[in-house]
């Protein structure tokens, strides 16, 4: 394969991998970046408060804009709620969700298995299933406080091994958790890495970060990027100068590379 030719599908493979952070809190911005970004990024997260400002309004208009959307709801209830939310989910035609691991071994192997029935019965895309593992906000001393002993690292291994078990697909995860995490669950297991930004920038509110270029290497198969393009000068520019980066650290390897792709596609 000639370099350009090289270069352009590691190019192409970093855009799917990229995904902007919706944090905004209007329809009308929300329209704006999707029209600016969606030939830029693989993907569009939606949180909470714009999901409760906009409801599935939103995910709709991401859609008929021809955007994809991961849906960051984090759903953490008893087995039977979370499954039918992420039934819901599924047929509004999302890409990526998410629900904590810490909701359980039956919590996550109902979803998977109520997500699947669904998706086969009416024909839908399956979206690809997240855990969420420790939150980044929380300390060895907030895990204590709630009863839990083992070290963040050890805990975020173990509910991402739990997650694997039970059919999820991958986990969203700090950029200091890539290494371990791709040794202990294998080259097949999503890892979606918030908390990265580029050599040079400030930090905001990350961290524990890294460059994409470094979380790409490491083992990253998608990364989530807010701030940083949001509130560019030219959101473009900044998308594209962060695709790159990634670029520059992917390393094409087959087995990474089909699962992004299995999970782009679906
Ligand atoms: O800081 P930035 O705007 O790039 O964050 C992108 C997204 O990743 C935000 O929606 C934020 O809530 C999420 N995030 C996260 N865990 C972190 C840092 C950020 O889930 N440790």
């Amino acid at each position: 394969m000639s370099v350009t030719l090289r270069s352009a599908r590691q190019q192409f493979e970093a855009k799917q991998r990229l995904i902007f952070a919706l944090d905004v809190a209007s329809l009308a911005e929300v329209k704006a970046y999707v029209a600016l970004l969606k030939d830029e990024v693989g993907l569009f997260k939606v949180g909470k408060q714009l999901f409760l400002h906009g409801g599935p309004q939103v995910v709709r208009a991401i859609q008929q804009k021809g955007g994809r959307v991961f849906l960051d709801l984090k759903f953490h209830d008893i087995p039977r709620t979370v499954a039918n939310a992420s039934v819901e989910a599924a047929r509004l035609g999302v890409q990526m969700l998410n629900l904590h691991a810490a909701g359980g071994l039956t919590m996550m192997q109902e979803t998977v298995s109520a997500v699947n029935k669904t998706c086969k019965a009416e024909r839908l895309q399956r979206p690809t299933l997240l855990a969420v593992t420790v939150l980044t906000s929380l300390d060895k001393d907030d895990l204590k406080r709630i009863g839990i002993g083992a070290t963040i690292e050890t805990q975020v291994a173990r509910l991402a091994t739990l997650a694997r078990e039970t059919g999820m697909d991958g986990v969203v995860a700090s950029p200091l958790e890539i290494a371990r995490l791709r040794r202990e669950c294998g080259k097949q297991f999503l890892l979606v890495v918030p908390g990265v930004r580029s050599q040079g920038e400030t930090w905001d509110d990350q961290k524990r970060v890294l460059t994409p270029e470094e979380a790409i290497h490491a083992g990253a198969n998608y990364l989530v990027v807010g701030k940083p393009i949001r509130d560019a000068h030219d959101p473009r520019a900044a998308a594209r100068q962060i695709v790159q980066e990634m670029s520059r650290g992917l390393v094409v390897d087959q087995r990474l590379t089909s699962s992004v792709r299995r999970a782009s596609a679906a």
